[in-house]
């Protein structure tokens, strides 16, 4: 027994663990009220963390008083020096939701210690993920197709968006290839307007020797809107058929991350099939990173019409629905093509459980082998604010972006660039691009809100567009009032300097 206890590590003991996870839980609980009144953004500079944590990692283990001192740093160096991304005043990218629900359910999975690659090393886990991902299948109408109790279908967890997409890009390579297509002769398309981590995904797959390299990953020019141009997305599929190329992938974005533009999934799936595409193969994937939390109102749903004839759809409810990052939910009609293009079954992970086929293996369905317990967090949400919850969450949000898009437009100084789709308002200075630049560096310098921009094509060409992203659990409309209140009374000032800076 000695000798057994004089080899271990400091293992906490459970007593220990439950009076420090305490404190952390008092840390987090003291934190949701505080950053109810943080300014979104820190003033920390380059390196000013990292030149405060030692270069040499801690030898011995922490003496006596080591977990006092371990908090106090989390007080004085962590929590000042983070992006309050929970803050009321956070409108910057998209939002990244984090509630307590969520927070509890990451704290079961990691105290539960699960590792669930394959159904036979975590059941719970496994079953729990496919029954939740067949229940808000059907909660954000997902025809039947797409649920694990059909024929071909079933959804699971993956850890972002962008493995989703290289998951489908894969998927879709492999299907077409088995349909006759010359594995290096595949090629795949979405709008230029999609998000980076489609070309990111062609690059990790080996469709593309860089980021410009547009030989096999057509970026399609988009309308006015910015939604996919059909009429582009057809003669690019044409010409490539022509030249002996094979589609393999489609990419449909419903809520680009520039400005929530919807491409027509309809009219893709038609250009699909008068193409010959489809039949060739062609995967359609559909990206509603953020877009997607909106399907839980029965009344948003008109953009997922033709969803029945795409082959994979995901959303992140990390990021507007209530759920902790990371948590985006991956679902497929066709998953025995999924599951082909990436399993690889070496002996040590076979088991009868397996063999059965009656199970999913989630390590077949995406990049990593090890799988988090990652649905514990959203049961929980799903238990504690119910689907009304989530659909209440979702339409304060845009009423929020409506009401924020009304005080703009009354304000003849400014302008909506782009038709609101949703939560994001995309905001200028009609005083041109260089002011309204200078109207955000306002805004952020002085706090306490935090707003991004992003480049807006126009046909008079790229505008500068402010991005005012709405969805924080702690937003509420005094905040927006207070943003715009903000925006307003900087811009004179704003346009001031951009035409002195010009004039000199
Ligand atoms: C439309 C869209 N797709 C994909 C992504 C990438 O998301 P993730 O961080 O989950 O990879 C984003 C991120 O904002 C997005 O807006």
């Amino acid at each position: 027994m000695m000798g057994d206890q004089g080899n271990q590590p400091n293992h906490m003991s459970p007593d220990e663990f439950r009076r420090e996870a305490s404190r952390a839980i008092d840390l987090v609980a003291a934190y949701m009220k505080q950053v109810q009144s943080l300014p979104a953004k820190p003033e920390t500079k380059p390196g000013d963390v990292f030149s405060k944590i030692p270069a040499e990692a801690q030898l011995e283990p922490g003496e006596p008083g080591e977990w006092s001192r371990v908090f106090e740093e989390i007080e004085s160096l962590i929590l000042p020096n983070m992006m309050h991304w929970q803050s009321p005043s956070f409108f910057g990218y998209f939002p990244c939701n984090s509630t307590g629900p969520a927070i509890i359910g990451e704290l079961l999975s990691a105290g539960l210690g699960q590792q669930g690659m394959l159904w036979q090393t975590s059941p719970a886990s496994n079953e729990l993920e496919r029954a939740l991902l067949d229940q808000m299948g059907r909660a954000m109408g997902l025809p039947e197709s797409f649920l694990s109790i059909s024929d071909n279908g079933g959804g699971c967890i993956q850890s972002t968006a962008s493995e989703a997409t290289l998951t489908a890009m894969v998927a879709g390579r492999r299907r077409a290839t088995e349909r006759g297509a010359d594995f290096h002769k595949t090629t795949v398309y979405a709008s230029t307007q999609t998000h980076s981590s489609f070309v990111k995904a062609g690059l990790i797959a080996g469709l593309a020797s860089n980021a410009e390299d547009t030989s096999r990953v057509r970026l399609i020019a988009v309308n006015a809107q910015c939604e996919m141009d059909l009429g582009a997305l057809e003669r690019a599929i044409r010409e490539d058929l022509a030249n002996g190329l094979t589609p393999a992938m489609v990419c449909a974005t419903l809520g680009t991350t520039g400005t929530t533009a919807i491409d027509d999934l309809a009219g893709i799936v038609e250009v699909l099939r008068d193409t010959g595409a489809a039949d060739a193969g062609c995967w359609l994937h559909v990206d509603a990173a953020h877009a997607g939390a909106l399907l839980v109102c029965p009344e948003q749903r008109a953009m997922i019409e033709g969803i029945e004839h795409a082959d994979s759809l995901c959303f992140n409810p990390h990021k507007w629905l209530l759920v902790n990052f990371d948590c985006d939910l991956f679902w497929t009609s066709d998953r025995r093509s999924l599951v082909n293009s990436m399993s690889v079954t070496p002996e040590y992970l076979r088991n009868r459980a397996t063999d059965t086929g009656e199970v999913f293996d989630y390590r077949d369905w995406g990049v990593p082998l090890g799988r988090k317990f990652r649905s514990l967090k959203l049961w929980l949400v799903l238990r504690h604010y119910g689907l009304s919850g989530l659909q209440t969450h979702v339409r304060a949000g845009l009423e929020q972006a409506e009401l924020f898009e009304s005080l703009v437009l009354a304000d003849d100084r400014f302008e909506v660039l782009m038709p609101r789709t949703m939560n994001l308002v995309c905001i200028a200075l009609k005083a041109g691009d260089e002011a309204t630049r200078r109207l955000m560096e306002l805004v952020n310098n002085q706090g306490p809100a935090f707003l991004t921009h992003t480049s807006v094509p126009m046909q008079s060409g790229d505008r500068y567009a402010i991005r005012v992203s709405i969805g924080a659990t702690t937003t509420r409309t005094e905040h927006i009032r207070q943003l715009f209140d903000q925006m307003s009374g900087f811009a004179d000032e704003a346009v001031a300097s951009a035409s002195s800076a010009q004039a000199e």
